[in-house]
């Protein structure tokens, strides 16, 4: 009966990756692949949302006020002009405003153009609404954006650029140039764009995120997608959002209607606290997860990795493996799960483009084979845990030894 599967449902093939976490739920490795905290939620909007259930919003629901505070907020920060009553759609998470965004924009056909790497998911909406997934490669070890590689990658069926920053995996924050080039070309070719922009209050030193919406000649064809996940620890409330020109939002309402018809009601409601949260809340987010950042790079960078690029944003540290090792991402993952019980995530789940054999490479390896994606979103106390365990294989080198 398996030749009943839809052809998308069949080009979904469960990845190596999945394989691995096997493996580390049988040696019971500290987690640091998937990004989400092992920390509590803040209490102020855990009680709101108990609040809310014991006042009873248990039902379908399109809680009023968060597209006011939400168009608030685009105003404050980036000076957007929002409509809260025609240019938001509150969904179930980023996943399904990203999704319901896809389905809205893209026919069969349509190419859209990624930045690789990138967080896994876009691939999947995008064939699922019949597009065809065109990808960029940032450029190592700084992963910057080559203009030209850029502008090559547009066709007369570009549709859309999908662009995610602060990004997962690498913690990159574009710069204001590489999102004016982004911006250029999508008025040029009058392309739409889709952000992802669910690390937007976790940024480092002196980087801020500037959303793509706000340059000129943007905001009537950018389709802004985020959610309450990563700014408040709540990855399993499932309340995001997609704020676009009205007939966009429109139709990805009505998208979002025929999919999930709405997001957990006591959740939205706890949405009006969160995102009601003083200044301070959001600058202890940023300075507690740069502390968590410097940890992680202390800490790998002692065992031997190199690091290069050190994450300007997002809860990502994207490490390259040491000099002198010879094993790919995944043979390297497997040795750390079951010589030091610690899982990550192999680096070449997020790329997408042709690995390149001949340049970076090592022990035959492409630079797509070579790096290792470790989450900080974790307590101090996983986070030492790690750092011991890690530290407790290294040899006299100075290094892992992956014996
Ligand atoms: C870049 C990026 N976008 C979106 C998500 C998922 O967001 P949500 O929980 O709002 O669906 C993640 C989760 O890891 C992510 O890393």
């Amino acid at each position: 009966m398996e030749d009943k599967l839809s052809s998308v449902a069949k080009s979904f093939a469960p990845s190596p990756i999945q394989e691995l976490s096997h493996l580390a739920q049988r040696c019971n490795a500290i987690n640091l692949a998937e990004g989400f905290p092992d920390f509590p939620a803040p209490s102020h909007i855990k009680s709101a949302a108990i609040s809310a259930i014991h006042s009873d919003f248990n039902q379908y629901r399109h809680a009023p006020g968060i597209c006011d505070l939400l168009a608030n907020i685009m105003k404050q920060i980036h000076g957007l002009d929002v409509n809260p009553l025609t240019d938001i759609a509150i969904c179930c998470g980023q996943s399904e405003a990203f999704a319901a965004a896809a389905f809205a924009i893209i026919d069969k056909g349509d190419e859209v153009v990624l930045f690789d790497p990138c967080y896994e998911t876009y691939e999947g909406c995008i064939k699922m609404a019949g597009g065809v997934p065109v990808y960029v490669a940032l450029d190592p070890p700084q992963w910057t954006l080559d203009p030209n590689k850029f502008i090559n990658s547009f066709t007369g069926r570009t549709k859309a650029v999908v662009l995610n920053s602060p990004h997962n995996p690498t913690g990159k924050v574009f710069t204001k140039d590489e999102l004016e080039i982004i911006a250029g070309e999508c008025r040029t070719r009058n392309c739409l764009a889709i952000t992802d922009e669910v690390y937007e209050h976790i940024t480092f030193n002196s980087e801020k995120h500037i959303s793509l919406a706000s340059f000129p000649g943007m905001q009537e064809r950018t389709i802004i997608t985020s959610s309450l996940s990563k700014t408040f620890s709540v990855t399993g409330w499932r309340v995001g959002w997609a704020i676009a020109p009205a007939f966009i939002a429109s139709a990805i309402r009505n998208i979002h209607t025929k999919l999930t018809d709405s997001a957990p009601a006591p959740f939205q409601e706890a949405a009006l606290t969160a995102l009601g949260s003083p200044p301070e809340y959001f600058e202890s987010l940023r300075s507690d997860y740069e502390s968590r950042r410097d940890y992680i790079v202390n800490l790998l960078t002692r065992v031997g990795f190199k690091i290069q690029f050190k994450p300007q944003g997002a809860l990502f540290l994207f490490a390259e493996l040491p000099e002198n090792c010879k094993l790919s991402d995944v043979d390297y993952v497997k040795m750390l799960i079951q010589t030091a019980g610690v899982v990550a995530v192999p680096g070449r789940g997020f790329f997408h483009t042709h690995l390149s054999r001949e340049k970076f490479s090592l022990g035959g390896y492409s630079y797509q084979e070579r790096y290792i994606r470790f989450a900080f979103c974790k307590s101090d106390q996983t986070l030492a845990s790690a750092a011991k365990r890690l530290g407790e294989l290294i040899d006299a080198t100075g290094c892992l030894n992956p014996q």
